[in-house]
């Protein structure tokens, strides 16, 4: 039997859900912004990256863990992770909610870029780098095609980017061999790029290096505080849900893999000491 849940709501935590820790990204931000909310975050650190996985994999896992979220008590869940916005979402939203839980919602962080970009350049020339997934999916190239149809879009995946940021070797030299070669690939396709988008929210670890080795008045793009302005305005456009969005300021914090190496790392992107729970995700 379906598990259909269309009975009345009750408040809860906005869900936050990334294969990692890049959402940590978005969190810190939607902190700082929207503070009076309570906040879960989940990374599915267990069986991450999510980046070089198939659309199967990728919608499997994401759905499982907006479930988890659901159990914990959202009623509003952020797939604060651009692979798994390209590739689980319209599936989720289109599918799995109606079927199992019609009053829920998930929103993603492709739509509130994608929707911006097109007021950043004035070559009309934006650069796009993510995930293997991402970039595959062309769900940024279609979006923005949708919203600023005067802009030319070069795309660029990074795959060893977020496995660095992963394993903590982000700000070692090693990882400039690999930041200067997926940026010297998307200018070799057109010098004129004067925005790039970083499609991964786990990119804003990089901006250091990145900078390095982009031209001079290159716009870098990163979406946490895009992603914020976007969800606060959406709460506000939104009275029927955002009432159900409980307001103690709580932040809880949940890991599919071990509670020790997730707090150390996480420390780094949320920029403050975090102290999460594991959770079986199946
Ligand atoms: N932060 C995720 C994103 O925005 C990383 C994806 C991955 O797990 O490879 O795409």
């Amino acid at each position: 039997m379906k598990n259909i849940k269309t009975n009345s709501l009750v408040k809860g935590p906005i869900g936050i859900f990334d294969s990692g820790f890049g959402g940590l990204t978005i969190l810190k931000e939607l902190v700082k912004q929207i503070p009076q909310y309570d906040y879960i975050y989940l990374g599915d650190n267990a069986r991450a990256p999510y980046g070089n996985r198939s659309y199967q994999v990728v919608t499997n896992y994401t759905t499982q863990c907006v479930k988890a979220l659901f159990d914990l008590g959202c009623n509003l869940v952020i797939l604060a992770c651009n692979t798994a916005s390209a590739k689980a979402l319209r599936t989720i939203q289109q599918q799995y909610l109606p079927e199992n839980f019609p009053t829920k919602k998930v929103l993603g962080v492709l739509r509130p870029t994608t929707e911006i970009v097109g007021n950043y350049s004035k070559t009309g020339n934006v650069g796009i780098l993510g995930t293997s997934g991402t970039i595959s999916s062309m769900s940024y190239p279609i979006e923005i095609n949708h919203f600023s149809p005067h802009i030319n879009v070069f795309q660029q995946a990074c795959p060893m980017w977020v496995p660095l940021i992963e394993n903590n070797e982000h700000n070692d030299n090693g990882a400039d061999y690999f930041v200067k070669k997926y940026l010297d690939l998307l200018f070799e396709q057109s010098a004129d790029i004067d925005t790039i988008i970083l499609a991964c929210t786990h990119y804003p670890l990089l901006i250091k290096k990145i900078k390095k080795y982009i031209p001079a008045g290159v716009k870098l793009i990163s979406q946490n505080k895009i992603v914020a302005n976007s969800l606060s305005n959406y709460l506000y456009r939104h009275p029927e849900i955002e009432k159900y969005c409980s307001k103690n300021a709580e932040i809880k914090f949940y890991t599919s893999d071990d509670c020790l190496s997730f707090d150390f790392t996480a420390n780094t992107f949320f920029g403050k000491k975090v102290k999460s729970k594991h959770l079986e995700i199946i």
